[in-house]
């Protein structure tokens, strides 16, 4: 899956949630505003109905008022709000004022209401009624004062309240965006001058990248790149030294075939021209043999996960190889004895487990000399599939026995032939496939034995 943009994701973070915030806010901050308008309104309005409402007085039978200036002058403001005004007695007629402010039908809590009305059918108004009682030789009687206010201060109010805040909001979000546009590419500095490092890179440099030169976040990486390239360089000393080692090993018989061609072009005698050719016919079948080793030593190494595949009897595959290797075997002196208790599934490439018995019977025939008896025992264990290969020859000095997995090591009285590679070979298959391979001492108390553990497949 492709992540796209850092700088692009990250926007979209702070910007859609910001959006949404903004969105909400707004709304909340427009209600907010549109409360504390009505409030200062109302304000307004009870105070100039109270002082209208003081000046009802009860004279010559009946209710007069002089409206005080003063509670008309309340209102003034840039926005020149329309003002009305109606001072009605219980009965509903008009004692001062204009008709027109239509007072609801219900009332409110306590002696004042506020509402929302439409002056003469025109101008939409806030108005308050307000209800006094005025006293009366018989007792009191009740006014109803309504004032009323045209919407343009209100509505002015709300805007500039409300703008205020969508407006520092707004600007959060932009603000944000922005430093996030420009975070991340100062943020992405150190990792593009990583970049055009590893690009000027010469394919032998190795030496680790300064991981403290980048964000705690990006280390991590750095130090994996860094642990990579040391396993490469390790990899590529490994080669380099294989490579050189293999070289000596080819060049060595390489320049005896040519002593011995020589030899053989010049000599008269064809006795002495047939010994030379078979000698030179011996060297040739090691190297060939040598050859062939060295390839797949080559493959383990290239191979290693390719090669766990499939399910294998291992106890059928030595087997195979002692039938094929023992008259070689009777030829050597060396009597071959194969043992087992049945399927021993193994999983691994044949080719390889092959040449892993392969390896270990010909050093039987290679080493143990005539006289000797050899076993090739496969056991089927609780996790392990248990191969070993032991035989009652010469065996090898306790001294040798530690070194002889590694590659070109031979033990010291090993003879001519061989070029060391057989028992790393094995070695290496055993780890490939996740086995464990040891040289413990011969039981028959001489000879040389071999014991490998492959975990056993399930079944
Ligand atoms: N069955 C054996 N008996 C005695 N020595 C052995 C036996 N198998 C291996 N060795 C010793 O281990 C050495 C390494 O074996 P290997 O890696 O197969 O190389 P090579 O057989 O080419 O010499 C041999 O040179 C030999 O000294
Ligand atoms: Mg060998």
């Amino acid at each position: 899956m492709k992540s796209g943009s850092i700088r692009v994701n990250l926007l979209a973070w702070l910007i859609i949630p910001g959006l949404l915030v903004l969105g909400i806010g707004a709304w909340l901050s427009y209600e907010q505003a549109f409360r504390l308008s009505n409030i200062v309104t109302d304000q307004q309005l009870t105070a100039s109905a109270r002082m209208i409402a003081e000046e009802v007085a009860y004279s010559d039978d009946s209710l007069v008022v002089t409206i005080p200036p003063a509670a008309l002058e309340l209102f003034a403001s840039e926005s020149h709000d329309e003002v009305a005004y109606a001072v009605t007695d219980s009965a509903g007629n008009l004692i001062a004022g204009y008709p027109g402010l239509d007072t609801p039908t219900k009332t409110g809590r306590g002696n004042l209401l506020f509402f929302e009305t439409v002056f003469r059918d025109e101008e939409p108004m806030r108005a308050v009624d307000f209800l006094q009682t005025v006293v009366t030789p018989t007792g009191g009687v009740i006014v109803r004062v309504s004032v009323g206010e045209t919407l343009k201060a209100r509505n002015a109010l709300v805007t500039t309240l409300w703008m205020r805040g969508f407006l520092e909001q707004g600007a959060l979000v932009v603000a944000g965006a922005i430093s996030i546009w420009f975070g991340i590419s100062r943020e992405l500095a150190p990792l593009l001058r990583l970049r055009q490092e590893v690009r000027d890179r010469r394919p032998d440099q190795f030496e680790p990248f300064d991981a403290d030169r980048v964000q705690t976040e990006i280390r991590p990486l750095v130090q994996a790149l860094n642990a990579h390239m040391d396993r490469l360089r390790q990899q590529l000393e490994r080669q380099r030294r294989f490579l050189d080692s293999a070289a000596h090993q080819l060049r060595t018989p390489l320049a005896v075939i040519k002593t011995q061609v020589n030899y053989a072009l010049r000599s008269r005698e064809r006795s002495e021209i047939d010994l030379a050719l078979t000698e030179v016919d011996s060297n040739l079948t090691s190297m060939a043999r040598m050859t062939s080793q060295l390839l797949t030593l080559g493959g383990v190494d290239h191979n290693r996960t390719a090669l766990q595949s499939e399910t294998i009897d291992l106890s059928d595959i030595a087997h195979q190889v002692v039938l094929e290797a023992a008259s070689r075997a009777l030829d050597a002196g060396i009597e071959m004895a194969f043992d087992s208790d049945g399927p021993a599934g193994v999983v691994g490439s044949d080719v390889m487990l092959v040449e892993l018995v392969t390896n270990l019977v010909e050093n039987i025939i290679a080493h143990a000399g005539a006289g000797a008896e050899a076993t090739i025992a496969v056991r089927r264990g609780v996790r392990d599939v248990i191969l070993r290969v032991e035989d009652t020859g010469e065996g090898a000095t306790d001294e040798d026995r530690t070194g002889l997995l590694q590659r070109f090591r031979r033990g010291r009285n090993a003879r001519p032939g061989g070029s060391g590679l057989g028992l790393s070979i094995v070695s290496e298959v055993v780890e490939s496939m996740g086995g464990t391979i040891d040289l413990p001492a011969p039981r028959a108390g001489k000879g040389f034995a071999v014991e490998v553990r492959l975990p056993a497949a399930v079944s």
